[in-house]
C-alpha cells in the first residue's frame, strides 16, 4: 500500500513541536506492515542539505508566483518528497512566523501551494509513484481532500485527515478560495466556511474520508464546545468517521540506554546512572545538589494551552516543600519572564533555560525525577511519554492524551504495581498544588517511588499498538 503523508514539519529535519515527532515516527512503524509512505514537506532552509542530496522528480514552471520542483530524497529511514519553491519557503525566520514573530503574511499561499502539489502527486502526476491513499496532517494540509475532489483526474485516492491540535485552524480571508479555484458552493457552513473566513482545517475535516486525532479521550473531547473550538458541530456530524489513535514515540531516539545526550546510560534494570544524569542537569541549570529533594522539570512551548501560568502560581509552595525545578521552554514573553524571575527568586532551587534545544531536552528528561504537564487541553502530548520511558514520572492534568497515557498513583494502582505517574483535575492552581504535594510525599516513600519508576519504564509507549490501528484504518478507508 502506498500512502502520501502531507505535513509542514517532520523530525529529525524540521520541528516546532510534537507534530514533527509523529510525522517522522509513524512511517517507520508502518513500514514492517507493508505500507510505503512518502512524506511531502516544504523545503525550508533547514532542509537545504537534504535538498542538495535529492533527485529532481518534476519541474513546475509557475507555482503561485515562482518556479518550483519536487525532489525525492531518503534520509534517517524516511522517504521524503521536498517541495522546493524558494519564493515560498526559502527565507530566514521561522517556518510559520516571520522574524518579528507574526504569521507569515502569505501562509495561505505557502501551505495552499503545498496542498496543490500534494493533489498533483495524489492524482498521479508522478508517473513513478502513485499513492493509494493520502494522509493529511493538521491545517497546513487541510485543502488536500477538497482539491482532490475538484481535480479533473480518474485517480482520486481517499484521504485521512489527522487533527494534532484543533486550536490551529488556518483561518484566512474568504477570498482565499479564489486563489485555489474553489467554487462558491464549497464556501458554506457544511464546507470550508468558518464565520466568514476560509478555513483550511475545516475544509479538510468536511471533505476527507476519515478523521483521526491523537488520543481516544481527545476524540471524545472534540465533540464538546469546551474543546471543539467552534468545530464541535462538524465533529458531531462526522462522529462515525472520527477515531482517536494514540501517539507513540520513537523508541530508538528516546532510549536512556543508548541516548548520546546523557552523560551515562541507564535502563529499567540498572538505574544507578540516573543520578549521574541528575548531577549533570543540576550543573547545567545551576541547581543545588540535593538527593533528598525531588527534581521536577518542564519541557514545553510556553503558551496558554500548556497551563504553565498555574505552575508559576504554585512554584513558591513547591520550593517551600523542598522541590526543585528545571524548565526548558520558549514562547509567550510573560511566561518566559515569569520563569526567569522565579529562577532569580529561588537561586539553586529553580533553573530556567529559555530557548529550543533538542539535545538539552534529552538531558532534562534523563536527569529529572518528575515532569510537570498542567495542560488545559492536550490532544496527546509526547513529553509524558518520554518521561515514562526515562523513569521521570509525569505529573499531568487529566485531559486528552495525558489522561490516556498516565496511570494515576491511586492506592489500588500502587498496590497492583500499575501506577506510572500522577493525574489531577480540576485543572487549576489548587489542583496542581495538590498533585505536587502528593508527588513530593510519594518521592519520600522510596520503595513506592522506585517501583513506580519500574512500572513507568516498562510501560509500552512505542507504536506497537497504534501503527496497526492506522494500517486497519487505511484498509477500511480503501474499501469504502
Ligand atoms: P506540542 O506539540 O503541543 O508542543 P508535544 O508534547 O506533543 O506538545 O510535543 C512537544 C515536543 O517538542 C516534544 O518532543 C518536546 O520534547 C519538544 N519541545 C518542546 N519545547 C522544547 C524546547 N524548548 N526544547 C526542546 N524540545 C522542546
Ligand atoms: C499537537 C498537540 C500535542 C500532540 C502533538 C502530536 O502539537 O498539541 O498534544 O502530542 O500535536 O500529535
Amino acid at each position: 500500500m502506498k500512502v502520501l503523508f502531507v505535513a509542514s514539519e517532520c523530525a529529525p529535519f524540521v520541528k516546532t513541536g510534537g507534530l514533527a515527532d509523529v510525522v517522522g515516527a509513524v512511517p517507520k512503524a508502518l513500514e514492517p506492515l507493508g505500507v510505503d509512505v512518502r512524506i511531502l514537506l516544504p523545503a525550508y532552509p533547514a532542509l537545504a542539505d537534504l535538498l542538495r542530496r535529492g533527485e529532481t522528480l518534476l519541474h513546475l514552471d509557475d507555482l503561485f508566483g515562482g518556479p518550483a520542483r519536487l525532489v525525492s530524497v531518503q534520509s534517517d529511514g524516511l522517504n521524503v518528497i521536498l517541495l522546493d519553491a524558494p519564493h515560498l519557503f526559502d527565507r530566514a525566520g521561522g517556518i510559520y512566523l516571520d522574524e518579528s514573530g507574526t504569521d507569515w503574511h502569505d501562509n495561505h499561499l505557502r501551505f495552499g501551494a503545498l496542498c496543490t502539489v500534494a493533489t498533483r502527486i495524489a492524482t498521479g502526476q508522478l508517473t513513478s509513484w502513485k499513492p493509494d491513499l493520502v494522509h493529511a496532517h493538521d491545517w497546513q494540509a487541510g485543502l488536500v481532500p477538497l482539491l482532490i475532489k475538484l481535480a479533473g483526474s480518474d485517480h482520486k485516492p481517499p484521504c485521512v485527515m489527522t487533527i494534532h491540535n484543533i486550536a490551529f485552524q488556518g483561518l484566512f480571508h474568504w477570498s482565499t478560495r479564489e486563489l485555489f479555484a474553489i467554487p462558491d458552493e464549497h464556501f458554506t457552513h457544511e464546507g470550508a466556511e468558518f464565520y466568514g473566513h476560509f478555513g483550511f482545517l475545516k475544509a479538510g475535516l468536511a471533505y476527507c474520508d476519515k478523521i483521526t486525532t491523537v488520543s481516544p479521550t481527545y476524540a471524545q473531547e472534540l465533540l464538546t464546545p469546551e474543546f471543539g473550538m467552534g468545530l464541535e458541530g462538524l465533529m458531531q456530524a462526522r462522529q462515525q468517521d472520527l477515531s482517536g489513535i494514540l501517539n507513540g514515540i520513537d523508541l530508538d531516539i528516546w532510549n536512556p540506554k543508548t541516548d548520546p545526550a546523557l552523560p551515562a546510560p541507564y535502563s529499567v534494570h540498572n538505574r544507578r546512572n540516573k543520578s549521574r544524569c541528575r548531577a549533570a542537569l543540576e550543573q547545567k541549570f545551576s541547581l543545588q545538589n540535593d538527593a533528598e529533594s525531588p527534581l521536577f522539570c518542564v519541557i514545553s512551548r510556553l503558551t496558554q494551552q500548556k497551563g504553565l501560568d498555574l505552575l508559576l502560581e504554585v512554584l513558591p509552595a513547591l520550593v517551600e516543600r523542598g522541590g526543585r525545578l528545571a524548565l526548558l521552554g520558549s514562547g509567550e514573553k510573560q511566561l518566559e519572564d515569569g520563569f526567569l524571575q522565579a529562577a532569580q527568586d529561588h537561586p539553586g532551587r529553580v533553573g530556567t533555560f529559555i530557548g529550543y534545544d533538542e539535545e538539552l531536552s534529552h538531558l532534562v528528561q534523563g536527569g529529572s525525577d518528575a515532569i510537570i504537564i498542567p495542560s488545559r487541553f492536550e490532544p496527546c502530548g509526547l513529553t509524558q511519554l518520554y518521561g515514562v520511558r526515562y523513569g521521570t514520572l509525569p505529573v499531568v492534568a487529566r485531559t486528552g492524551g495525558l489522561a490516556d497515557t498516565v496511570v494515576d498513583a491511586t492506592p489500588d494502582a500502587i498496590k497492583e504495581g500499575r501506577a506510572t505517574g500522577i493525574q489531577f483535575s480540576p485543572i487549576d492552581a489548587a489542583g496542581l498544588n495538590d498533585a505536587l504535594e502528593r508527588t513530593c510525599a510519594l518521592f519520600e516513600r522510596k520503595r513506592v517511588w522506585r517501583s513506580m519508576m519500574g512500572n513507568a519504564m516498562r510501560y509500552p509507549v512505542g507504536w506497537e499498538q497504534s501503527a496497526p490501528e492506522y494500517h486497519d484504518l487505511y484498509l477500511r478507508t480503501l474499501s469504502r
